[in-house]
């Protein structure tokens, strides 16, 4: 009985669970990041998200002690006006708001509710986003989904990625599931579970990821296997060393150049957590290569 019992537990897709913090920028309670939420948590991960209590758009590594909840209260009134500057949802502790910027969030996020929630243990990974709009090139440094994911890298050694998504508005977590938060949850969590399974170090020191999703409409882009995985450069990288030998060049295209093409194309750019640059040296992408490689194509 007891034998039966493992094996059956053994068959569950959940041996591969592991404990994330996430964050993002467009606040706590938006539609994207609880969609993902549930999405992680089904696929057996425990998962403790700690997101800005605002709209904190734009905000890149701003870091501030949080502060009193205004009279408005938190966005979508997903908190009453006058909250304490941090919280977490009435019945769910793993929900939590920080009143101030998305590097704050997370920080309260490893800092203190997973060391609550798992008896000490910090995360092993950060995942942020998928922030509502992408973050290609320029916008990177100013994205506090990046700045919030380059903080993990950087300060807390934590691996992390950054997702972003080209369509939609803010949504309520309460407001019915959007068809882009569901697309973008599924393919992140699959870039999520190729990183996974690729071993640990999930990612090089002081590198993060910086993914992209194109957009997604109700005639196009919406099948998870329209989609193809491409790995590119954040900066367009005219006068840089040569990148990796891929796809038969040693020159990766520009992020921006290939979210912009006719076609369900994904792009996964290797970040340095110290400038949000690309990683110029090629051997350390060529060791994120082989880890995406069972997803990647080339265009
Ligand atoms: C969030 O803030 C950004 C930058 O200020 C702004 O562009 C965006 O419209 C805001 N979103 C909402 C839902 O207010
Ligand atoms: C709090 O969690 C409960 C139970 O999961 C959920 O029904 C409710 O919508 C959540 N509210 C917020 C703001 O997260
Ligand atoms: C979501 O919850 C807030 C706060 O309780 C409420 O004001 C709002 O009407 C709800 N929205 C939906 C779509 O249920
Ligand atoms: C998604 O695409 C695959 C391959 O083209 C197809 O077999 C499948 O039916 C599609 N799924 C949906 C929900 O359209
Ligand atoms: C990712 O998506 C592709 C295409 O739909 C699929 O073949 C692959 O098995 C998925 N990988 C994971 C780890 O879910």
């Amino acid at each position: 009985m007891r034998t039966f019992l493992l094996l059956g537990a053994a068959a569950l897709p959940f041996a591969q669970g592991i404990r994330v913090v996430q964050s993002n920028d467009d606040g706590w309670s938006e539609g994207n990041l609880r969609t993902f939420f549930d999405v992680l948590n089904s696929a057996g991960h425990e998962v403790v998200l700690s997101g800005p209590a605002e709209n904190q758009s734009g905000t890149g590594s701003s870091d501030a002690p949080p502060t009193t909840v205004d009279s408005d209260g938190c966005i979508h009134a997903s908190c009453p006006g006058g909250s304490p500057p941090t919280g977490a949802n009435v019945t769910d502790p793993r929900l939590n708001y920080v009143n101030s910027f998305p590097v704050t969030s997370i920080k309260f996020g490893i800092d203190v509710v997973a060391p609550k929630l798992w008896n000490g243990a910090k995360p092993e990974l950060a995942l942020t986003g998928p922030n509502v709009g992408g973050n290609v090139a320029i916008q990177v440094p100013f994205s506090g989904t990046v700045g919030a994911a380059v903080y993990a890298v950087k300060t807390a050694q934590i691996p992390a990625i950054a997702f972003s998504g080209k369509t939609g508005d803010p949504t309520a977590w309460n407001a019915s599931t959007t068809l882009h938060s569901r697309v973008y949850a599924d393919l992140a969590l699959n870039v999520t579970t190729t990183i996974i399974n690729s071993g640990k170090p999930y990612l090089p020191a002081n590198t993060f990821l910086n993914v992209n999703f194109p957009a997604v409409s109700d005639t196009e882009c919406n099948n998870l296997s329209e989609f193809k995985y491409i790995f590119t450069r954040i900066n367009i990288g005219l006068l840089s060393a040569r990148d990796a030998d891929w796809c038969g060049s040693t020159r990766l295209p520009w992020e921006t150049d290939v979210v912009n093409r006719d076609g369900c194309f994904v792009t996964i750019s290797p970040g340095d957590a110290n400038d949000k640059t690309t990683v110029n040296d090629a051997a350390v992408q060529q060791q994120i290569i082989t880890k995406l490689k069972p997803i990647l194509s080339c265009l």
